[in-house]
């Protein structure tokens, strides 16, 4: 090693000490801007391990909770991480937001699957409130469950509620029970056009009812109003469920509508701007990136509409080689969202990888986002 070689190692030593025992607020120059698709390293210098998740702020801070995730097959899952950060960049691990349970039999046993978690707060009962997609150990991605759990404070610990299908014997708003197809069982070919039309009929909402409606791939979404909306993928992924939440948040109110039935639509992320709602979602590939798409409406329980893949640049029509998975409306800058995708490694979901990107809009009023390979949220 020359000399100028042990200055830098000593030099470079010296700051992830640094990093690794200073305040966040201290660590601030750690991560300057965001580089999408690089490794992300924590204040401890640790990789971020929060995948699928959602991003909130509360009290002055960030909290970015996701799954956490191993590198080894198949993936034995602790629970749900949560990192705090100040300005969008830097983080320090806060350990489980939500731990696997060691009882066994328990919903959320160790070896269970925990997706896409997501958190809001409840304004009302000061709670913070925890979706997530939940699979039962052991039966692959059968179950198709939605859980909830609950917590006074945005680092946890959340306790866990409970976890079923959606809205068990309700009907959705926008199908009628008598119009809905009743044919699910009868043998007819996926590939069919009559297949097809007869699950635009709600063949496997009907399916479905007694049991209540399969809850895959999911968001939240909370309305000016308070309203919160959980939005999934339901009916073996072919449509998308948005289902309205009671006031406190915890249970379904038994309202809900299926959107593009058959649009085989999953990892949906939710916006408002200007009184309109815009939906960014992928297609159906597993892990395997494919083309994003946008939709949009004037009501969240209204007619949603699809417009173009929202994506530009470098790889946009595989969204950037991730999938959709949130959109944060940044707070105390008006218009600004930044777009959350996952870079997945099926190989190791540990090392999947972050891609946020800000939200653009064209003059049309439409968004868009844009590739980037770095970028600042202060640029915001
Ligand atoms: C795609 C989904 O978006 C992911 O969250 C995960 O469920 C994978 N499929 C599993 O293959």
């Amino acid at each position: 090693m020359t000399s100028r070689q042990i200055i830098r190692t000593f030099l470079l030593s010296c700051s992830i000490a640094a990093a690794a025992f200073s305040h966040p607020s201290e660590a601030t120059a750690a991560n300057p801007t965001i580089r999408p698709g690089e490794i992300w390293k924590d204040a401890a210098g640790d990789t971020i391990n929060a995948h699928g998740g959602g991003v909130i702020f509360a009290d002055g801070k960030y909290y970015w909770y996701g799954e956490h995730r191993a590198s080894v097959r198949p993936n034995p899952q602790e629970g749900v991480n949560v990192y705090s950060s100040p300005n969008l960049t830097d983080w320090t691990y806060e350990g489980l937001a939500l731990k696997a349970s060691d009882q066994p039999g328990h919903d959320i046993e160790r070896g269970c699957i925990f997706e896409r978690p997501k958190v809001i707060y409840n304004k009302k009962t000061g709670k913070y409130v925890m979706y997530f997609h939940l699979e039962l150990k052991g039966k692959g991605y059968g179950p198709a469950r939605y859980a909830v759990a609950v917590s006074d404070a945005p680092t946890g610990p959340f306790k866990f509620l409970k976890s079923g299908r959606v809205n068990p014997t309700l009907m959705p708003t926008n199908l009628a029970y008598d119009k809905a197809s009743k044919r699910a069982g009868e043998k007819m070919e996926w590939w069919t056009p009559e297949w097809r039309s007869e699950i635009g009929n709600g063949m496997f909402t009907l399916r479905d009812l007694p049991g209540g409606q399969m809850s895959r791939d999911m968001t939240l979404f909370v309305d000016d109003n308070g309203k919160a909306y959980h939005i999934y993928s339901s009916e073996d992924n072919l449509t998308l469920h948005i289902a309205e939440l009671t006031d406190d948040y915890l249970d379904h109110t038994g309202r809900y509508i299926r959107i593009f039935p058959g649009g085989h639509n999953e990892a949906p992320a939710v916006m408002k701007k200007d009184g309109k709602y815009w939906m960014i979602a992928s297609g159906c590939t597993g892990w395997a990136p494919n083309e994003a798409r946008l939709m949009t409406a004037d009501s969240m329980l209204g007619e949603w509409k699809q417009l173009p893949n929202p994506c530009r640049g470098e790889n946009a029509d595989k969204t950037f080689l991730g999938q959709s998975n949130y959109i944060l409306k940044v707070p105390g800058k008006k218009d600004s969202y930044i777009a959350m995708f996952d870079k997945w490694d099926p190989k190791s979901l540990k090392n999947s990888r972050y891609l946020w990107l800000p939200v653009e809009w064209g003059e049309d009023g439409v968004p868009y986002v844009e590739w980037k390979a770095e970028w600042s949220p202060s640029e915001l």
